[in-house]
């Protein structure tokens, strides 16, 4: 059986880059619990590399070679983990111009994890209110938890009302894990659709 394609797609601007962190968190927690059932190969897209690329398509409508190879990757991943950082309380621009010059239905049907880091932890329904609706035009199946990670949830482990973020990077990687593996493989192309008429005269007796 070839092994399950795992994309995490990362947005973050700065070297290191907490966003490309909580991307590799999320992938390799996702990839631990894919492994019980099926071999995962994980790939991440650091979107920073392909910034001028994104911003020349948006202009000329023509991806160069990394970026087209970075969307074939995307849309054939059984899987996609998305990771934005907040700028000015919603995802950057770099993100959104990447899923912009995507396909409108390469996502359709995709399981995807949502994910953001930011400054401030008062920011963090951005996932809820930028990022999910976003997924759900381009029909992705969003996982329930989305993980944001402000400055201050970096090596603490949460209280009694909030979880702390290892917790959630758990929990949102298995119910990603959970949706890639009940996914049904890709169905065949149906070649020729049987008229109605025929389709009831093969009913009568
Ligand atoms: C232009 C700009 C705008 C930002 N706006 C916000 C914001 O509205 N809310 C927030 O929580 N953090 C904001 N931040 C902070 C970043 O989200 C935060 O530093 C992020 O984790 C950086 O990710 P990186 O380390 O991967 O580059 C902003 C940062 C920049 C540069």
């Amino acid at each position: 059986m070839k092994p399950l394609k795992l994309v995490a797609v990362s947005a973050g601007l700065s070297q290191p880059s907490s966003t490309r962190l909580l991307a590799d968190r999320l992938a390799e927690a996702a990839r631990r619990h894919l492994a019980e059932e099926r071999a995962t190969e994980v790939r991440v897209v650091e979107l920073r590399d392909l910034a001028t690329d994104i911003a020349n398509t948006m202009v000329t409508g023509f991806p160069g070679a990394a970026l087209r190879e970075a969307i074939e990757a995307v849309t054939e991943a059984d899987g996609v983990i998305a990771v934005t950082p907040i700028f000015t309380a919603s995802y950057s621009g770099l993100f959104k111009s990447f899923f912009d010059v995507i396909d409108n239905t390469a996502l359709a049907g995709k399981p995807v994890l949502i994910a953001a880091t930011g400054g401030t932890a008062r920011h963090s329904l951005a996932l809820e209110h930028a990022l999910r609706p976003l997924f759900a035009y381009l029909r992705a199946i969003v996982v329930p938890t989305a993980v944001y990670a402000a400055s201050e949830d970096w090596g603490t482990g949460g209280d009694d009302r909030t979880e702390g973020l290892a917790v959630r990077i758990s929990r949102a990687a298995e119910e990603l894990a959970d949706l890639v593996l009940r996914r049904p493989a890709a169905a065949e192309p149906i070649d020729a659709v049987i008229p109605f008429a025929q389709q009831l005269a093969a009913l009568r007796p």
